[in-house]
């Protein structure tokens, strides 16, 4: 596997290539929908995965049966032998992308188990970096690194930090959104049951969003308001991307909604997988593409799913417009992709789905072969 500091620095001064008439610095950073051909990606890594203390935020989208863990062992390790299944899962994970010819770069571990404190809350620990999906967004050269809702998950970033600088280094271009104070003011422990905006905990005070709440498809980018993502939020990625990519908002029947890849999930020009039980209505802007619908996830009933629903089972990952990592016991699943066409490469990963979430949360492509176009 290649480690951090192998990649190569400065490359990109006087390396330019041919993009649509116009010349354009090379960069090593280059991803604008979720479908090109994989060259570069982040994986995450489980060591010092820790127990989010209790808050509203979390219980919002957490399954209620496991709500008594985190009221009761928040700051404490995960399972020893979960954290160390799932990262023999993710190593797997890795061996199997460097095998199709993808490079791997994995985040530094960091110490989950310590507090942390602003002037305005304290936390006893973080959680984990084991989803950049959550933590930064790729949209063509640039990494922005999102202002998550969850306190707990404030210092996540720092586990990327050291990637992110040499992609900056070697041409690709980085930038944060407003990190957020995350005061009482930002949570509305009143949202069950109420509407409109106030069904979400989030309030809208100031922009958060968590990177796994957007699907970008070329020119067009779908954001979904949830709990940890707000209007502001969108409204702030609209903006800074103003002028060549368009931000659109879905919404979707999901009670607990926390990130869209378990939803809806556009696999490849014209293809879209979608969750039945939350996608009443496929999207006007989707009109005439292929629709295909979720089968129902095989992931037994009593597996432990502290962070998420038993959809993860729709959050794939592809490498190209063909093949597609998909978890090994999903067979309806796998089935389906390749009666329309595609290669699934089933993988294990049921441990590591016990986090919240699965192939697509657990990476972050950095790099695709391909170029910026509009699909709608
Ligand atoms: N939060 C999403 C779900 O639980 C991934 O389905």
């Amino acid at each position: 596997m290649t480690t951090n500091t192998e990649i190569p620095r400065a490359v990109a001064d006087h390396e330019f290539h041919r993009s649509s008439g116009v010349l354009k610095q090379w960069s090593p950073v280059s991803s604008y929908n979720e479908w090109d051909p994989l060259e570069e990606v982040i994986v995450g890594v489980l060591d010092h995965a820790t127990i989010p203390s209790f808050h509203p935020a979390l219980e919002a989208t957490m399954p209620d049966r496991h709500v008594e863990l985190f009221k009761t062992r928040g700051g404490k390790p995960f399972p020893s032998e979960l954290i160390a299944a799932g990262q023999r899962e993710l190593d797997a994970l890795c061996r199997v992308l460097e095998a199709e010819g993808v490079i791997v770069r994995r985040p530094e571990p960091v110490d989950c188990s310590r507090g942390f404190a602003t002037p305005d809350w304290a936390e006893c620990g973080g959680l984990y970096s084991a989803m950049p999906r959550d933590v930064a967004l790729v949209v063509g050269s640039e990494i922005i690194e999102a202002p998550m809702a969850w306190r707990s998950r404030y210092f996540e970033i720092h586990a990327y930090r050291s990637l992110f600088r040499h992609y900056f280094e070697s041409g690709g271009r980085w930038a944060a959104a407003p990190r957020p104070v995350l005061s009482d003011a930002s949570y509305n422990p009143e949202y069950e049951g109420a509407e409109g905006d106030d069904r979400f905990v989030g309030t809208n005070v100031e922009p958060t969003f968590d990177a796994a709440d957007f699907v970008r498809c070329g020119r067009d980018i779908f954001a979904q308001r949830s709990h940890v993502t707000n209007h502001l939020g969108i409204e702030w990625l609209r903006r800074h991307l103003r002028g060549e990519y368009r931000v659109h908002e879905l919404s979707f029947n999901d009670p607990s909604p926390m990130h869209i890849d378990a939803t809806f999930v556009p696999l490849a020009p014209g293809k879209l997988l979608i969750n039945p039980e939350r996608v009443a209505k496929i999207p006007d802007v989707f009109r005439g593409w292929e629709v295909l619908v979720a089968p129902r996830p095989c992931i037994p009933e009593e597996h432990p799913m502290f962070m998420s629903s038993r959809w993860v089972s729709m959050n794939i990952l592809m490498l190209d417009h063909e093949r597609v990592l998909v978890e090994r016991g999903e067979k309806p699943l796998i089935e389906l992709l390749r009666s329309r066409r595609f290669t699934p490469i089933p993988c294990d990963f049921r441990h590591f789905n016990s986090f919240g979430g699965s192939f697509h949360c657990a990476t972050l492509d950095v790099r695709r072969r391909g170029e910026l176009h509009s699909y709608f």
